[in-house]
């Protein structure tokens, strides 16, 4: 295969890290998605929102591979990724954080975290404890619960484990579903701005949100989900200044 980031170097053209050309999904013989093309650059903080049932959660689980597209291809990192495994897809550098964060809810805090770094397992000169020390930094308030097990923290400390459990892994890539869901706004706020330092430290980040407003005052650009198509895509500027779009597509009076 040709080495796509040598071609980029050469021609000067941006080359995305995630790329989605006309993928299709079904579950069953129910049609979800409906031709999806998306892109999300390095470095950029992309969002894809929707109301519910639109096929967000579907686009995440295709991308990691725990559904599989029944046309179109995947692209992540020059590698096409849409007929391999999610341990596979993770190890090559995208780290989930799952919709209702999905913690471990017997391990601890620590063990949850640690988890996150499994993908490292095999390295020499593993950079575990530094990357510990720097996603405790970051989420002052799960450093004081290291040992209290992930099933009995409040919503907005999973959120928090969750992100960290992602940060973990160093990944080139992190995809969040939801991060605000049921959390009360003052947390949110507080959720989006640990995502907003990480975006700022330069993690490429694709964001599943119903919350377009939260979730397009971190990011770069946009897409609206609807019925499984994008309907929009543009930049997070234009759609939180477009009435239209707000109206239209993301439920507002
Ligand atoms: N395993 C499944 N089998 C059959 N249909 C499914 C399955 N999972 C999801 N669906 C359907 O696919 C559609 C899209 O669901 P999806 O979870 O992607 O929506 P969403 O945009 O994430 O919604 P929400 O904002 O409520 O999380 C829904 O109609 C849902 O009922
Ligand atoms: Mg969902």
């Amino acid at each position: 295969m040709q080495n796509l980031a040598a071609q980029n170097l050469k021609t000067k053209v941006k080359v995305p890290l995630l790329n989605l050309e006309n993928v299709v999904t079904h579950y069953g013989s129910i049609n979800i998605l409906k031709d999806v093309n998306l892109d999300v650059f390095p470095g950029e903080v992309v969002s894809l929102l929707g109301g519910n049932a639109s096929g967000k959660t579907t686009t995440m689980k295709t991308i990691l591979g725990l559904v599989k597209p029944t046309s179109g291809s995947i692209h992540f990192d020059g590698h096409r990724i849409d007929s391999l495994s999610t341990g596979e897809i993770i190890a090559m550098g995208l780290a989930p954080v799952p919709e209702a964060r999905r913690l471990f809810p017997t391990m601890t805090v620590r063990e949850n975290l640690l988890m996150g770094a499994y993908v490292h397992r095999h390295e020499k000169n593993n950079r575990t404890q530094e990357e510990f020390h720097k996603v405790l930094e970051l989420f002052p308030p799960i450093r004081d619960r290291l040992e209290q097990v992930g099933g009995t923290l409040s919503g907005g400390e999973q959120q928090m484990v969750a992100l960290g459990r992602a940060l973990m892994a160093r990944p080139k890539m992190i995809l969040m579903d939801e991060p605000s869901m049921g959390l009360a706004p003052a947390l949110v706020e507080k959720v989006y701005e640990i995502i907003r330092e990480i975006a700022e430290r330069g993690t490429t980040m694709f964001i599943v949100e119903q919350n377009a407003n939260m979730a397009l005052s971190v990011a770069n650009r946009g897409y609206v989900l609807q019925n499984g198509e994008i309907v929009i895509n543009d930049t997070a500027k234009n759609i939180l200044q477009s009435e239209r779009i707000r109206k239209a597509y993301l439920g507002e009076a």
